[in-house]
């Protein structure tokens, strides 16, 4: 009883119950949180996944400026419902590479995390030109304009020296072939492509949008065409520690 006597104490004092919560909360904060600062990486690596390939980041980032994570997840949830329209649950090492990433929070439209490979390039140039022709009750805007904006590649790798700066494992000879590799992504017969699909293993290349030169639009349908192809499910087993 004497323990008891003497937490009345404590809740008796105001003061006193604060210091002490406070200590608790101190130690039990120290105990979860310090040891992930020790860690290199809490997140388990999964075989397939990889940094980016350069047109699929130029891509990424069109998504990101247009505003297509406001009415687009890319977070499939471990719940029936989800895993059965839209596929295997989003693993952590799907979007270890993403800053910031793209889990989004509302969806007036559908999960994107796995639309790679769901529908042809075709369909999603004609889609972005004008949702309405493809799915005459759809809300999303029309993005046909990306078709004629070119991009220009000489900043690409320093975008990648970014990127690594937050910690994804881009290369030197990445870095240096930044411009190289995102020329060569939508011709197959280049000299690039044999290089670029060594460094980025699983790259689609081809020309996205059927048209000379490498549009944004070429560039958004590289990167919705990649999201979720990475990892083989086929062979994928989750583990819990290792
Ligand atoms: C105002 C909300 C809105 C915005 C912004 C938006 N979308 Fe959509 N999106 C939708 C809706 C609603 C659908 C479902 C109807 C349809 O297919 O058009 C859709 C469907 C899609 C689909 C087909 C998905 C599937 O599995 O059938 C893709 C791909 C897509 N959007 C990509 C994009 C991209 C890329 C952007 C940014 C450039 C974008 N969306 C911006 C609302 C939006």
């Amino acid at each position: 009883m004497a323990i008891l006597e003497k937490h009345k104490i404590l809740e008796k004092n105001a003061s006193l119950l604060l210091v002490f919560s406070f200590l608790v909360v101190t130690v039990g904060g120290l105990v979860e949180i310090a040891p992930l600062f020790y860690l290199e990486n809490t997140i388990e690596e999964v075989e397939g996944v990889r940094p980016y390939s350069p047109m699929e980041l130029e891509g990424r980032d069109i998504y990101v400026r247009e505003g297509c994570y406001v009415c687009h997840s890319q977070m499939i949830r471990p719940m029936r419902d989800e895993v059965e329209r839209y596929g295997h649950y989003s693993l952590a090492a799907e979007s270890m590479y993403d800053h910031p990433f793209q889990w989004g929070s509302k969806r007036t439209g559908p999960d994107l995390a796995r639309v790679g490979g769901r529908y042809s390039d075709d369909w999603h140039v004609q889609h972005l030109r004008d949702p309405q022709a493809m799915v005459p009750e759809s809300i999303m805007p029309k993005y046909g304009f990306l078709e004629n904006r070119m991009i220009d590649p000489t900043h690409i790798a320093d975008k990648l020296r970014v990127h690594r700066m937050v910690g994804v494992p881009y290369t030197d000879e990445m870095i240096e072939n930044a411009v190289a590799d995102f020329n060569a992504q939508i011709d197959p017969f280049s000299d690039g492509a044999d290089g670029l699909l060594e460094r980025y293993p699983g790259a689609q290349v081809r020309n996205f949008d059927g048209k000379p030169g490498i549009s944004e639009m070429d560039a958004l349908v590289a990167y919705l065409q990649m999201l979720g192809t990475l990892v083989d499910f086929s062979t994928f087993e989750p583990h819990a520690s290792r």
